[in-house]
């Protein structure tokens, strides 16, 4: 039996580290675990200028101290200037953008109402190689709230892959089969991130013993067949799926309430999560390539130098952390980061 792996060191390709006194507390915790991190834009007011950017990524490197590097990333909306686009990603500001489907989650009033409204700055994405991620669900009532992932890949993301066939596009925090079979058949400029909690946890988790708040995320847990097409994609050692904890913290009292919002605070943890899920599965030797090197490959950066090591060694997940309440809160986990 393994007791010890050293890997390269991991980096987190999707989390929210939100801003101001929220980031101080959380971004701490990414920086422990994770060399580099793809920053979602969705703050209040969105990330959607080049200097907006900077100021953004200057308050991050002070939160999160020297040795994380954040990776950010431009809010796409109907009117997005192309040119500021590319001037984000001329200047080594802006990896990514992220697409966003007005109301599909937190803070995503500002998003796209309609696909052909971004056609132009999705066209310069495809020229300069800029990344495009992708929230990934339909919004409307007429679609049930577990099918938004499956129509979306059918009525938008099928389309655009076809349209811009070399616009490298990042499927986020996958939840069904279908995003899983369709990101394994798709052309190599499409792949998908998977969070921790969606590998490890079906809807049945929302309501066991009562209405489980923390466990609520978008896009939302979904049935037990798929939660194990999802976990089989990342476990699979497939270069198209790669670590992104989608970390989303909310305060306790956003979480627990009449309206609860959507996310989970993985970060504390993510890393013993996804290891005692591939150590379960008897797939320890693809953890680095999900975590340390698929990402960075498909982003075209190079994989990080440095190395950290885990130990088989019983891991209590606290209660609280920092106010906040983690993934897996009062658990116990296997792995101990060193
Ligand atoms: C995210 C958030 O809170 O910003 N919430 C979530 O449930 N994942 C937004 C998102 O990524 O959908
Ligand atoms: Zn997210």
């Amino acid at each position: 039996m393994t007791d010890t792996i050293t890997i390269r060191r991991p980096d987190d390709w999707h989390v929210h580290l939100r801003d101001g006194d929220m980031l101080a507390r959380v971004a701490p915790y990414s920086a422990r675990q994770f060399a580099r991190a793809i920053v979602m834009p969705n703050l209040k007011p969105p990330v959607t200028t080049v200097v907006a950017a900077s100021a953004y990524r200057e308050r991050i490197r002070a939160a999160a101290g020297s040795g994380f590097e954040p990776l950010m990333t431009a809010y796409l909306t109907d009117s997005i200037d192309p040119d500021e686009l590319a001037r984000g990603h001329a200047e080594g500001v802006w990896v990514a953008a992220k697409l966003y489907p007005a109301g599909a989650t937190t803070n995503s009033d500002s998003g796209v109402t309609d696909i052909a409204n971004i056609r132009p700055a999705l066209q310069r994405m495809q020229d300069i190689g800029m990344v495009l991620c992708v929230h990934g669900e339909v919004t409307g009532e007429e679609v049930d709230v577990f099918d938004r992932e499956a129509v979306f890949i059918d009525r938008i993301l099928a389309p655009l892959v076809r349209d811009y066939p070399d616009l490298r596009i990042v499927l986020e925090h996958i939840t069904t089969r279908d995003a899983a079979q369709f990101v394994a058949a798709a052309p190599a400029t499409v792949a998908a991130t998977i969070t921790p909690q969606h590998m490890m946890l079906g809807r049945n988790a929302l309501f066991a013993g009562g209405l489980r708040p923390h466990h609520y995320c978008l896009p939302v847990l979904k049935r037990e067949e798929h939660r194990a097409a999802v976990r089989a994609a990342a476990t699979s050692g497939s270069a198209k799926f790669f670590l992104g904890t989608d970390s989303a913290p909310h305060a306790r009292a956003d979480k627990e309430s009449d309206c609860g919002c959507a996310g989970v605070f993985n970060a504390p943890f993510a890393l013993e999560a996804y290891l005692q899920m591939f150590d379960e599965d008897g797939a320890i030797d693809r953890f680095e390539a999900f975590a340390s090197l698929n990402g960075p490959a498909f982003y075209g950066l190079p994989p990080n130098e440095a190395r950290i090591t885990l130990a088989r060694r019983p891991t209590g997940v606290p209660p609280e952390v920092d106010g906040l309440v983690p993934f897996l809160a009062g658990g116990m986990l296997d792995w101990a980061l060193a």
